[in-house]
Parts: C-alpha cells; sequence; structure tokens
C-alpha cells in the first residue's frame, strides 16, 4: 500500500509521535503525585526500564517497517525514536542512582560490579551515550556517514544486553514469560539484517 505523506505531513506524523511518546512519562509522573502506586519508587524504576526496552524495539522496527511496506519516509522517525529510547534509558538509571543510591555514585558503582543484572544493564546504557551524543545532523557530518553507521551498529550489541539484563532481573523470581516474548521480537528484528545482509552478499564460486 503506497503511503507517501507529504513533508509538512511528515512534520505533522513526528510531532503526534513525539507527544505520544511523552505519555509514559508524564503518565508515570502523574500516578507518582496522585500517590496511586503502592511502591512508587519501584513502579518508576521498573515503568522506566519496560519504555526502555519498547522504543529499544520500536526504534529497530523502523528498518523492517520501511522494507516491508516501502514507505521510506519512516526513516525519518527513527532518531526520535532512538533518542526515545536514550531519555527513558536515562530516566531508568537515574531512578536506580536517585532510589537505591541517593546519588552515591562511588555505592552505586559498586552496585553495578556486584550484581551482574545490574552490570549488563550498566553496559547497555553506557553504550547508549555516544548513540545518542551523535544524533545530529552535525555529528553524523563530522564523523562521516559511513564511521557514523559503523559506530550506531552498537545497538545490535544493546538490544540483546538489555534482554539478558531483564532476563536475569527476571529468572531471580523465576518468570520468564516476558524476557522470552522480547527476546523473541528482538531476535526477529535482529535476524532479519542477518538474513538482508548475506542474501546482499554476491554469490561466490
Ligand atoms: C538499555 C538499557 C536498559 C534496559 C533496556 C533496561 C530494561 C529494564 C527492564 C525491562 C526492567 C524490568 C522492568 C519490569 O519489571 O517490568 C528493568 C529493571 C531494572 N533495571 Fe534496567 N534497563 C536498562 C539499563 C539499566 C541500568 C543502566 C540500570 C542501573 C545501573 C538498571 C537497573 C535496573 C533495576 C534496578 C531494575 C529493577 C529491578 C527490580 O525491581 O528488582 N537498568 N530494566
Amino acid at each position: 500500500m503506497a503511503f507517501n505523506p507529504s513533508t509538512k505531513q511528515i512534520g505533522f506524523i513526528k510531532a503526534a509521535l513525539f507527544v505520544l511518546a511523552l505519555l509514559p512519562f508524564l503518565r508515570m509522573a502523574y500516578l507518582v503525585a496522585q500517590g496511586v502506586p503502592v511502591e512508587p519508587l519501584e513502579f518508576l524504576t521498573r515503568g522506566t526500564g519496560d519504555w526502555t526496552l519498547y522504543f529499544l524495539c520500536i526504534t529497530l522496527a523502523v528498518t523492517p517497517l520501511r522494507r516491508f511496506t516501502g514507505w521510506n519516509w519512516v526513516i525519518k522517525l527513527r532518531r526520535m525514536f532512538g533518542l526515545f529510547t536514550f531519555f527513558y534509558a536515562l530516566l531508568h538509571f537515574t531512578c536506580f542512582l536517585w532510589f537505591d543510591h541517593f546519588f552515591d555514585i562511588a555505592e552505586m558503582l559498586k552496585d553495578v560490579v556486584k550484581r551482574p543484572f545490574i552490570t549488563v544493564g550498566f553496559i547497555a546504557f553506557v553504550l547508549l551515550v555516544p548513540l545518542a551524543a551523535t544524533s545530529t545532523n552535525a555529528m553524523i557530518r563530522k564523523l562521516g556517514g559511513k564511521r557514523w553507521q559503523q559506530l550506531h551498529r552498537l545497538v545490535y550489541v544493546i538490544a540483546p544486553l538489555g534482554i539478558l539484563h531483564f532476563w536475569w532481573m527476571k529468572a531471580g523470581k523465576n518468570d520468564f514469560q516476558e524476557p522470552i516474548i522480547f527476546g523473541v521480537i528482538v531476535a526477529v528484528l535482529l535476524g532479519l539484517r542477518v538474513y538482508w545482509s548475506v542474501a546482499k552478499r554476491p554469490a561466490t564460486s
């Protein structure tokens, strides 16, 4: 189905998605301000963790959506989704640093080293930083398209680390349902890229 919105329509779609992407944050802040969650700190840490993972999957789904539908314009939404991944990851990390360690960096780092599921989440977050920092047009120009693309392939490491972090956390409760669902989603999204890159390679005799 051909759907080729004009630049103005794309601007409108982007603005609408921007507001939608902020809603989970606004909802969480509202519910906590109203005193609804019984465990507000846990509610915020977990809610922001969930939305980091959702936006990671949404960002990775842009290229498959473009290839399957021919909607090339969706690529223009990818940067915004990537930045929302970072936004929720930063909130998630801030919750941990604040609620678990009262901004004591040394204590926080000790915890990062001590608990493997935190170690993995922390590595994923640290790897997200250069991606967010190089998301501007000026940085793309400065790095050059090819190097920028190579750097942004880090997302193929970040996503499995995010799943491993989630899996490890839930393993303590013997509850694997959601990690399996998201593990399959990420495996399909990354598997498609492997398939496309192998299919593109010229056959050697
Ligand atoms: C790409 C990076 C990350 C992703 C995708 C991610 C994702 C998640 C998810 C999905 C959860 C489970 C939420 C639920 O129970 O529904 C979670 C929990 C958690 N994450 Fe992360 N996370 C990331 C980075 C981090 C970092 C950097 C830290 C801290 C250094 C961290 C600390 C935690 C903690 C403390 C919990 C809650 C554990 C509990 O309540 O028992 N995460 N994360």
